[in-house]
């Protein structure tokens, strides 16, 4: 039996989210630059979409850029970007052939002209695609996110459209980037690393976390089954105790 075929499909995770880790030592142990390890790198997001679609995953979150890697050096973080804009005009067919919706969150007035439209253009084109939701997290990440989400609230109490007794777990969540989606179910972290470096940390409260030592550009299928498989085998309590959930 293949690994895909023990996945229970009644049990899919609804939502995955990754920080794809590794990318830069990856290319490193091959006497590459860091930004052969990124273009490696694309082929698992490929891959991973891809197996995305055929399971039934409705969402997933790539963690491409951190508000924090803007501290990078130019030249990797203009390669970046320049990669970017190449994966969206190359997979941008294959993504309206997957029936495949692309959305990003971020601080994206950061961006350089050039993504930002690249950006635009493959939202807009995909927008009506429903079977998964590909989510690019750029110039992201929670603090930032969280900031402006208190900045709004205040505002929206201060011009009187807002009670304080209104603000609520919901309304928070309602006005963070990702209020269109579920909270992850299951986050991945690639690379040997054990954090989550400023990601989704509302939204992971309840997530199962699962890391794996491979390096980001080696994660392919298989090794996206295996992580699914460890999440079916989860007992996910949300703070109850065992005998109170429905088996
Ligand atoms: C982390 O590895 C990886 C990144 C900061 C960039 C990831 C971006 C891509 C794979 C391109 C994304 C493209 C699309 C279309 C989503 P690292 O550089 O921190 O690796 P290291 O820890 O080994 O140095």
């Amino acid at each position: 039996m293949s690994l895909k075929d023990k996945i229970n499909p009644q049990r899919l995770p609804k939502h995955v989210a990754i920080i794809m880790d590794g990318n830069g030592r990856w290319a490193k142990c091959q006497g590459k630059d860091r930004l052969f390890g990124h273009q490696n790198g694309v082929e698992s997001v490929r891959e991973v979409t891809e197996a995305s679609v055929e399971l039934g995953i409705k969402f997933i979150t790539f963690y491409a850029f951190s508000t924090e890697n803007w501290n990078r050096p130019v030249d990797e973080i203009e390669g970046l970007m320049h990669l970017m804009i190449q994966a969206i005009e190359n997979e941008t067919p294959t993504l309206m052939k997957n029936n495949v919706r692309f959305e990003v969150i971020g601080d994206i007035q950061k961006i350089n002209k050039e993504t930002k439209e690249a950006i635009e253009r493959i939202t807009e084109k995909t927008k009506n695609n429903r079977a998964l939701t590909m989510i690019i997290a750029l110039s992201y990440s929670s603090r930032w996110e969280i900031e402006q989400a208190i900045k709004t609230i205040a505002l929206e109490v201060k011009n009187g459209e807002l009670d304080i007794d209104d603000i609520n777990q919901d309304l928070i969540s309602n006005h963070l980037c990702t209020k269109n989606y579920p909270d992850p179910d299951l986050l991945i972290r690639t690379s040997g690393e054990y954090r989550i470096s400023n990601f989704l940390m509302w939204q992971l409260s309840y997530s199962e976390l699962y890391f794996t030592d491979v390096f980001w550009p080696d994660f392919k299928r298989e090794n996206y089954y295996e992580a699914i498989l460890d999440f079916q085998s989860r007992e996910r309590r949300f703070g109850k105790i065992s005998e109170q959930l429905n088996k």
